[in-house]
């Protein structure tokens, strides 16, 4: 239900924050990936060491323990959620998202953030019904906030009235019910390409290149986050499989280009792999031994099918949208309209891979789209955001498809 969802849930100080044990345990036992940020009035009422247990991943509970390199930052930390649920959220929390003020982590997350909020309401009746409180949620609706309750009720002050937390079920259905409506690439299937190959030489050696594989992971996660099923051929890289989708682990090219066969049919492919052009003609079986005397050496190199090229080129069973990839050190955009118009794929994401730009290995990335109706130029980003950015377009693609089939019907 919430496969591979990664939902940041944000713990502020109330009494209903004794139900957020429970609340990371039912979205856990539904898919989810939860981590969580407790704020210090939080953890008066429930203790990080719980809600670590329970969803097996570090809790965040001080602005400045992320300076540590180790640690993920708090932007980095807001934008990794796929969306960011605040339960219970105190008046206070909530009159902080309103007025922009970020003077703690949960507040500074939430400042930083550019994900879909989720806010549970939990307080005490006047304290709701106080109109400060009210324009304040009005203020955040109309940003896009979604409220979730808060319910009528006795309240943990021994009143009766509106602000009691929402039951733990109803929290979970409204975060399914959020991610439903969120779902635009549901019934659609993605191949995704990532990391490098390795082309055998002998028993020991191979021919590899600098390809970390982080940005086709990325690509996966993203398109996953938007309900497309994704199946992710992978060269041998060092990176946590994404969550909810089918990995399947090759090491040569001609092994990834049967994967991508064996994985077809596809409504969408990205080819993100650093295929190595060449391999090795015959693989010694046995390692190579070097002879006395011998100062030089020659290895035949045949070429490895091009993956990109043979998806873009498949008739009847080609995807309806084939992105690829064009890694250049100079003229950049005129050598990605190239392969473009000889591969026959629909987009090229074209980047500068030169020494110094640190994009192979790195964490950032900046892409020239090319496609046949033009360039756009992205603003440099971290490969996480080029993803999203590719996978809103992959939306937008399909989504225009639909309108214009519909035209023409009409
Ligand atoms: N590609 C592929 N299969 C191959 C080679 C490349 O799918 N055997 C894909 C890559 O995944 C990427 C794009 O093709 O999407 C890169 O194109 P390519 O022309 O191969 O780039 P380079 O290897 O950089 O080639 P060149 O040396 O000609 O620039």
């Amino acid at each position: 239900m919430l496969n591979a969802k990664r939902i940041l849930l944000i713990v502020t100080g109330g009494i209903a924050a004794y139900k957020t044990p429970d609340l990371v345990r039912q979205l856990t036992k539904a898919g989810a990936d939860v981590r969580c940020v407790l704020s210090s009035a939080g953890a008066e009422f429930v203790t990080p060491l719980t809600l670590q247990s329970l969803s097996g991943n570090t809790v965040y509970t001080d602005l400045f323990s992320l300076t540590d390199e180790n640690e993920m930052g708090h932007i980095e930390l807001s934008r990794q959620a796929d969306v960011i649920l605040v339960a219970p959220a105190t008046a206070n929390t909530l009159a902080k998202m309103a007025h922009g003020l970020a003077d703690d982590l949960p507040s500074t997350v939430l400042l930083a953030s550019n994900k879909p909020v989720l806010v549970v309401p939990a307080m005490n009746v006047e304290m709701w019904d106080n109109a400060a409180t009210q324009d304040n949620i009005k203020t955040l609706q109309e940003r896009g906030v979604t409220l979730i309750g808060p319910n009528e009720g006795e309240l943990a002050c021994g009143e009766w009235g509106q602000g009691r937390m929402s039951d733990v079920d109803d929290i979970v259905n409204a975060v399914i019910h959020h991610f439903n409506m969120t779902a635009p690439l549901k019934g659609k299937h993605a191949i995704v390409t990532s990391g490098p190959t390795f082309e055998p030489i002998d028993p020991v050696r191979y021919i590899a290149n600098r390809s970390s594989g982080k940005q086709g992971h990325a690509i996966a996660r993203a398109l996953r986050s938007l309900g497309c099923r994704v199946t992710l051929v992978s060269g041998p890289v060092a990176l946590a499989e994404p969550k909810g989708v089918d990995v399947i682990s090759v090491q040569s090219g001609e092994d990834m280009y049967q994967a991508v066969k064996a994985a077809g049919p596809a409504d969408i492919a990205v080819c993100a792999a650093a295929v190595a052009d060449w391999r090795v003609q015959e693989t010694a079986s046995q390692k190579l031994k070097k002879q006395s005397g011998q100062t030089t050496s020659t290895l035949n190199l045949v070429q490895n099918t091009d993956i990109l090229q043979a998806l873009s080129q498949a008739g009847p069973d080609r995807p309806t949208l084939v992105v690829g990839f064009a890694a250049e050190t100079q003229n950049v955009v005129d050598n990605a309209r190239k392969k473009l118009a000889s591969k026959g794929c629909d987009w090229i994401l074209a980047n500068d891979v030169s020494a110094g730009t640190n994009t192979f290995g790195g964490d950032h990335n900046t892409i020239h789209l090319v496609t046949r109706s033009g360039v756009e130029d992205w603003k440099p980003q971290s490969k996480t955001d080029v993803a999203e950015q590719l996978a809103k377009q992959v939306v937008d693609f399909f989504s225009s498809r639909t309108t214009n089939t519909q035209d023409m019907g009409a």
